[in-house]
């Protein structure tokens, strides 16, 4: 496989305090709310051992108790699945994830795709990144043999689900048809998360319908991903699954976490995304952190700065995506930074923007707020098409033909550095993390950079980042709950197919 030069890289000298020659308001502010480059330097030897400690981590096999919950699995996940695949092909798990792909788009022309949490954000953010912005209403042909995808079972919407049932009813009438079937990925490492179970419940009921309840479709049209022993694979066993068509995840990768096991990458393969590739990337990004020194190593970089600027009370960590296709790698890291770091009344509190919409919303904040806030800029290099250019016009009412040989990319270029720039006269801080593009490749980087960088920040802060015992109080009031009120429906029951 050849790849293109494309690392990606995390700059932050704009947010490092400059010496001034005379005392300025500025420099007092850009004093109080940047970094000074000392204290950088001064805390790289300390990163560096905590990457050894990290990188340690990864051969304990028994870890005292205080260490736990560890779940280092993914730190080398991707070269491992790499190998496996090249050693036993079909039979390693990358092969069984693109079997069962392979046999997903040759089955059906809808995939709906449940998970919440880690089983959703991350093929959710793959999907946004990496298919078509308006891949579900492209023609069949154009979308050369990818199903289209919906995400349920990542709340609990009754009517928004009610809706999809609606939808797949009218659009999916003749079982025998390739382009009116439907299929399901299930994805839950525990097997028992209730929004997700629930919810694959009534679309597993929903699909006894439309194919018959014995049908051997079933099983080809459903693919169940979860953990070595869970309720999801029992059912699944239950329903007449072989073993081996239930994908697994790693007892050793978090939820989280789990963005390079089957629950990112069934999915991928299902959309046709080139996932070697994106192993590939994320292995390279392994590689870099254990083995490039602190200023060349992004992840060292990324952890470091934003730890260090959470000490100084930036605890507001938003990441400006300005490419909209990147939105929902945002709302993924949202959760990893918020589940990995937010613990015993600490941790930094993650809010994803896309620019420059959100500077019509947010941007004054950010200017002009509380001074809390640390942005973390996503910035894409090169497009994929063609730019659209302002162009002229006759009469030129807009007053726009000045910019008429200008594209929305050079307008964009001016709206990041000007954004950039203003940030910074105002003691604001910013940094970029920079891809070359957005490819396969890239994204695999950047998840990997991101997971390796939370873990590292964890280390940095005395914080566990593996676990996240606060999601649990939830959990246990709503089951606690549930079991004391009368098991009976709200509203009027949908006909639903009876006993499944
Ligand atoms: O990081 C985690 O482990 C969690 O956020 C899970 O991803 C989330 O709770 C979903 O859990 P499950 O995959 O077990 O349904």
């Amino acid at each position: 496989m050849q790849l293109p030069d494309e690392n990606i890289e995390y700059q932050f000298s704009r947010l490092l305090a400059q010496p001034h020659e005379a005392w300025t308001p500025l420099a007092e502010l850009q004093h109080q709310h940047f970094l000074p480059p000392e204290k950088v330097d001064e805390v790289k030897q300390w990163v560096t051992s905590v990457r050894g400690q990290v990188v340690a981590e990864r051969e304990l096999q028994n870890p005292p108790q205080k260490m736990r919950p560890l779940q280092p699995g993914f730190i080398d996940l991707p070269q491992k699945m790499l190998d496996s695949y090249k050693r036993k092909l079909d039979a390693s798990d990358l092969g069984k994830v693109l079997r069962r792909a392979q046999q997903l788009r040759d089955t059906v022309d809808r995939v709906v795709v449940l998970g919440i949490g880690g089983s959703y954000l991350a093929s959710k953010a793959i999907f946004g990144a990496l298919c078509h912005s308006h891949h579900n209403e492209l023609p069949a042909k154009l979308r050369m043999g990818k199903p289209r995808i919906y995400f349920e079972g990542n709340d609990l919407d009754n009517d928004a689900l009610q809706d999809l049932f609606e939808l797949l009813e009218n659009t999916c009438v003749d079982p025998d048809i390739i382009e009116e079937r439907w299929g399901v990925v299930v994805a839950s490492k525990s097997g028992s998360t209730l929004e997700t179970a629930a919810t694959y419940r009534a679309v597993r009921g929903e699909a006894r319908k439309f194919y018959g309840h014995k049908n051997e479709m079933l099983r080809k049209v459903i693919v169940p991903i979860t953990g070595k022993s869970s309720k999801l694979r029992d059912l699944c066993l239950a329903d007449g699954f072989p073993d081996d068509d239930i994908l697994t995840i790693p007892d050793d990768v978090g939820g989280r976490f789990s963005v390079f096991t089957a629950v990112g990458l069934l999915p991928a393969a299902v959309m046709g995304l080139d996932v070697r590739a994106m192993l590939l990337g994320a292995a390279t990004m392994t590689r870099r952190f254990i083995e490039e020194p602190f200023d060349r190593n992004p992840v060292l970089q990324f952890a470091t700065i934003n730890h260090l600027m959470t000490e100084r009370g930036k605890t507001t960590r938003v990441l400006t995506s300005w490419s909209r296709k990147l939105e929902a790698v945002g709302w993924w890291y949202d959760q990893l930074l918020s589940e990995s770091l937010s613990k015993n009344g600490r941790g930094p509190t993650p809010i994803t923007t896309v620019g420059t919409r959100d500077l019509h919303s947010r941007g004054q904040q950010h200017q002009d707020g509380t001074r809390d806030k640390l942005i973390n800029n996503l910035v894409v290099k090169q497009i994929k098409h063609p730019p659209v250019m302002v162009g002229m016009s006759e009469r030129n009412e807009d007053d726009l033909n000045q910019f008429s040989r200008k594209g929305l990319p050079d307008i964009l270029e001016a709206a990041i550095k000007n954004t950039n720039e203003a940030y910074a006269e105002a003691a604001r801080p910013t940094a970029d993390i920079t891809l070359p593009m957005i490819s396969e490749h890239t994204i695999g980087q950047l998840l990997q950079m991101l997971m390796l960088a939370t873990v590292v920040e964890g280390r940095l802060s005395g914080t566990n980042p593996y676990g996240q015992p606060g999601v649990e109080a939830y959990k246990n009031n709503m089951i606690r709950a549930l079991k004391a009120t009368p098991n009976l429906p709200k509203g009027e029951v949908r006909d639903q197919a009876k006993g499944v």
